[in-house]
């Protein structure tokens, strides 16, 4: 662990949190407001948390929320740093870090993303099975020793998608499954690119989710991804994304995906069998 996930953990402990956090939750663009539901929330701002982003991008809270909701202990991360900010695919290892350290076992990412796949339309949600990084910046090149060969097979993890699939019964959503495409932005993606997407297997393409998978699958983190899809690809099905669009598309998709969220939390877990790694 690096030192300021350390100073950041002692921030938040100074400001009253003292129980274990069990679940998380990053929140993407116009998906903020969803940690207004918490009880007795704590709420930090990351410019008071060693490590956390200094958020530019509207859309984007930037504020850390620990609290209670259905009965678990959670943290919603309102806001996150994507790669095109600084250029640095490692933005969120800080925080994730220090989710760790406040004995987070379970990540919940969520971000907006484009449909490739044609039955999966606009304002639907997305329950990321797999991904491609196509990018190249991988976040754990660099990582010394033998560290980073983290394996990708159950990067997100099949018990977790399956509670969520129940969830969904109890949440009255639609949850489409697929695979979800990095990008790494800022410019939304050209119809070529698009149509690439789409032959390579992808169902959605977006800016975020998988630089933090990779970290939380190093800290060894139990991951699911929800994208909210906002639009069709560039191109596709005359999609032409735009950022106010899908701050728009996202915060009226927000409500269909807290009921999920809550859903979720009140659905039990599985019985593990087997050992917990
Ligand atoms: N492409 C990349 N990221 C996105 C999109 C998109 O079409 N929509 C929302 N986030």
């Amino acid at each position: 662990m690096n030192n300021d996930a350390e100073a950041a953990l002692e921030v938040i402990q100074s400001r009253g949190v003292l129980d274990q956090v069990e679940v998380a939750f990053v929140l993407g663009t116009g998906l903020g407001n969803m940690a207004e539901a918490v009880e007795n929330p704590i709420t930090i701002p990351y410019a008071d948390l060693p490590g956390f982003p200094k958020l530019t991008i509207s859309g984007h809270d930037g504020r850390l929320v620990i609290g209670k909701l259905e009965d678990t202990t959670v943290a919603f991360m309102q806001g996150r740093s994507h790669y095109y900010e600084n250029g640095d695919s490692r933005a969120m290892a800080s925080p994730l870090e220090t989710l760790a350290l406040l004995g987070v076992h379970t990540l919940i990412l969520t971000a907006s993303a484009g449909s490739t796949n044609s039955s999966f339309y606009p304002g639907a949600m997305m329950l990321v099975s797999d991904h491609i990084d196509f990018n190249g910046l991988n976040p754990l090149i660099g990582v010394a020793s033998d560290g980073g060969f983290v394996s990708m097979t159950e990067a997100y993890d099949p018990r977790l998608a399956r509670r969520l699939k129940r969830a969904v019964l109890r949440a009255g959503v639609t949850l489409h499954e697929g695979v979800y495409m990095w990008f790494a932005g800022p410019t939304f993606e050209t119809p070529a690119e698009i149509k690439m997407a789409r032959m390579l297997g992808a169902d959605a393409v977006g800016m975020s989710i998988v630089p933090e998978v990779i970290l939380a699958k190093r800290l060894a983190l139990r991951v699911a991804a929800i994208a909210m899809l906002t639009n069709f690809g560039a191109g596709f099905q005359s999609g032409n994304p735009n950022h106010s669009q899908t701050r728009e598309v996202a915060a009226q998709g927000a409500i269909g995906l807290k009921r999920l969220l809550r859903a979720f939390l009140r659905t039990k877990e599985e019985a593990w069998i087997g050992t917990k790694e």
